[in-house]
């Protein structure tokens, strides 16, 4: 499978709705560019507000991208042109890429067992078998994600944050996508709990032979699980490239800040959430130059007005900066 985004935008129209201003827009999503490839683990990082989730959801099409272009090859070689999708098409799309949120408690109702949790989206798929079928599979989903037979009758409130989060990768795996989005699905969790769910997705990676985008606001996590990192800020990626290559080399000036952040693991958090109160650039301004521009200590006057696109730096290693280039 392959999964392809080009120059992809989005704005979000602020006239309609509770907020409405007349030709006011949110610039979530600036022209991202970039591919996941068959069994890659692809990471997406960058401090909250960045547009991780406007990504994630572009490629589910629960937003329609207003520029650009996205396009996903499955593994038989069936493309899906997502600049124009119908609903048939975007039923198949959405069993081949799933799409796991951040809050493992408030996505999953409460009020239904875990099996019927688990089927109740696949039971309208054309993969679906029948009532017996789904508890067998169901079974050994579950059981390979760490959770047993017994659980299939329980509800969601009796299981822990951790195994909630196990629950929603169970579900998502049942229609044997091919692509696995992981939307900050670790950040509501205590770090010991973390570090379970991580190795987890890494052995249901090799399992499957899923392809993952991994996204997170956590570079150390990011890093540890992923071959390939997009380093994102105010709606773009400012760099692209292996985890290693982006680990040892840190080019663009807001990837070594969110490296300088790590050190005090506790405070880390804070750290990033205070900045970004302070200084992130208001998204409803139309993105000039570089979104990194206020907060960037080595920035030249044409930071100001042309914005930087990602160029190769190192082989296979891009950064939008005009400082580097
Ligand atoms: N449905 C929406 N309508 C208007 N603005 C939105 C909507 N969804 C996200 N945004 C805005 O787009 C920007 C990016 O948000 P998001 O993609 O959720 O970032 P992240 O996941 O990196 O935290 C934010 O400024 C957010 O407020
Ligand atoms: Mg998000």
């Amino acid at each position: 499978m392959s999964l392809v985004l080009k120059d992809v935008k989005k704005h979000f129209n602020l006239e309609a709705g509770l907020f409405a201003r007349y030709g006011k827009f949110v610039y979530a999503v600036n022209g991202v560019s970039f591919d996941i490839k068959n069994n890659e683990a692809f990471g997406l990082v960058g401090e909250s507000g960045c547009g991780k989730t406007t990504v994630a959801r572009l490629i589910v099409q629960m937003y329609k991208h207003s520029f650009g272009h996205i396009s996903f090859t499955d593994k038989n070689g069936t493309v899906f042109d997502l600049d124009n999708i119908d609903n048939k098409n975007l039923k198949l799309l959405r069993n081949k890429i799933r799409y796991i949120f951040q809050d493992p408690a408030r996505s999953l109702n409460p009020r239904m067992t875990i099996l019927d949790v688990l089927t109740s989206g696949y039971k309208y798929s054309p993969f679906w078998k029948g009532n017996k079928k789904a508890k067998e599979e169901s079974t050994e989903i579950l059981e390979s994600v760490g959770l047993s037979e017994k659980d299939l009758e329980r509800r969601p409130q009796d299981f822990s944050g951790g195994q909630r989060q196990r629950i929603s990768i169970a579900r998502a795996l049942l229609t044997k996508p091919e692509l696995l989005i992981c939307d900050e699905v670790v950040s509501a969790l205590d770090v010991s709990i973390q570090s379970q769910i991580l190795n987890l997705l890494v052995e249901i990676r090799k399992k499957y032979q899923i392809s993952l985008l991994f996204i997170a606001h956590d570079l150390t996590v990011v890093s540890y699980f992923c071959d390939r990192i997009g380093v994102m800020y105010g709606g773009q990626i400012v760099e692209l490239g292996s985890s290693k290559s982006i680990t040892e080399k840190k080019l663009h000036p807001y990837t070594q800040l969110l490296y300088s952040s790590i050190p005090d693991i506790k405070n880390r958090k804070e750290i990033l959430a205070e900045k970004t109160i302070i200084e992130m650039p208001a998204p409803t301004q139309k993105p000039e130059g570089c979104p990194f521009y206020n907060r960037c200590k080595i920035h030249k006057e044409i930071c100001l007005t042309k914005q930087p696109i990602l160029k190769e730096i190192e082989p296979e290693h891009f950064v939008a900066c005009h400082c580097l280039e």
